[in-house]
């Protein structure tokens, strides 16, 4: 953990300021330690140099749906199955920039000098990307995948840290930006998600919260794959990690088979891809489906001015070939869903 992270996070019980109690490592470099806070409600573990700032100390006031322990286990499993090199969701982390500066609404020179949250950052290469482009960047997942991440994705303008969306170990007001690709739906409650960064965001013009959810979906999905989604779900990891890699060359050679016959047009991945995408639709606890209209709401609430869905298009004149390409398959190798950013003046601290 740099110490400057600590200009960034707060105790996710209270809100109030952290302070470095004990540390092994350099000043500015902890590898392990112990950060207070400040009004004396936790102290809080800083193992293999990120901070894991849990409320689980204070477990009696929470529920342990809250608390989310299985998401934790069995995204955990997940970013095990990863490795670094390969690509994520199908693609490589130079396809997936330029669709994210899209999405929020950016070129590589104004995300430079921001600060960004990866909220959810999962294997955490996509958040070293845009440290790389200059913004400081703040990753946090619930995940123990943020610990490979810092090993593998070290940057000084990168901070990993392990936390749970629903309790923000963060100060008010110090985002320019929060990005969230795939992870609110896997809360107990995506709305509850959303509303609890509000306050993290820069209260100024050009501020901006990027998310990405499932779409609802068909009725015949809701009563064939969904049940058996719920199953699998209960399944613990050291059972459900095999059954995907077993999966993934019938799924992979499934896909390829209505690519070719035209039936679909799904992107090919690898076969450790496949099984991480496999077990991504089979594991996680929470799994909740919503309309744009409806999120357009929960922004409204909170107080943003200008809300727009994202547009995938790879049609749109106005997009260089090279982003027209990537959207185009970026669309071949998405789960249904869409993107929403929001912006206002009037939100965040
Ligand atoms: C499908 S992955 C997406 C990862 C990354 N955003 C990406 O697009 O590659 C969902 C991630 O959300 C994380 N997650 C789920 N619930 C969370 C919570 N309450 N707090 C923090 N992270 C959470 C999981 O651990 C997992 O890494
Ligand atoms: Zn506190």
């Amino acid at each position: 953990m740099y110490r400057n992270a600590l200009d960034f996070l707060a105790c996710p019980i209270c809100g109030h300021e952290l302070f470095l109690a004990d540390h092994v490592g350099n000043d500015e470099d902890i590898t392990s330690g112990i950060v207070g806070c400040e009004r004396g409600c936790g102290k809080y573990p800083v193992r293999d140099a990120v901070p894991v700032l849990l409320p689980e100390r204070c477990q009696q006031k929470y529920e342990a749906k809250e608390l989310q322990g299985s998401t934790r286990d069995r995204f955990s499993a997940e970013w095990h199955m990863y490795r670094y090199g390969e690509t994520t969701w199908g693609v490589t982390v130079e396809e997936r920039l330029p669709v994210v500066l899209h999405e929020l609404g950016w070129s590589k020179e104004d995300i430079a000098g921001k600060v960004v949250l990866d909220a959810g950052c999962g294997n955490g290469t996509l958040s070293h990307a845009l440290a790389e482009l200059g913004a400081t960047v703040v990753a946090i997942d619930l995940s123990e995948g943020v610990f490979r991440a810092r090993q593998h994705c070290r940057h000084e303008n990168l901070h990993f840290v392990q936390g749970n969306l629903y309790f923000p170990p963060f100060k008010r007001g110090v985002f320019d930006a929060i990005y969230s690709c795939g992870v609110f739906h896997h809360a107990p409650d995506t709305r509850k998600c959303f509303a609890a960064l509000v306050p993290t965001l820069k209260n100024r013009e050009g501020a901006r919260y990027f998310i990405w959810l499932y779409s609802k979906r068909s009725t015949l999905f809701n009563l064939t794959v969904e049940p058996l989604m719920k199953a699998t779900r209960r399944l613990p990891p050291h059972l459900l990690v095999p059954l995907c890699y077993i999966l993934a060359p019938v799924v992979e050679v499934a896909s390829r088979s209505l690519t070719a016959l035209g039936m679909h047009n799904y992107g090919s991945r690898t076969l450790r891809d496949r099984a991480i995408q496999t077990h991504d639709l089979l594991a996680p606890t929470f799994v909740w489906y919503h309309s744009f209209d409806e999120v357009k709401e929960w922004a409204c609430e909170a107080g943003f001015e200008e809300i727009h869905q994202t547009n995938y298009e790879p049609t749109q004149k106005a997009l260089s070939s090279g982003l027209r390409q990537l959207l185009d398959k970026y669309r071949s190798i998405c789960r249904p869903g869409f993107g929403i950013l929001c912006k206002g003046s009037r939100v965040g601290a």
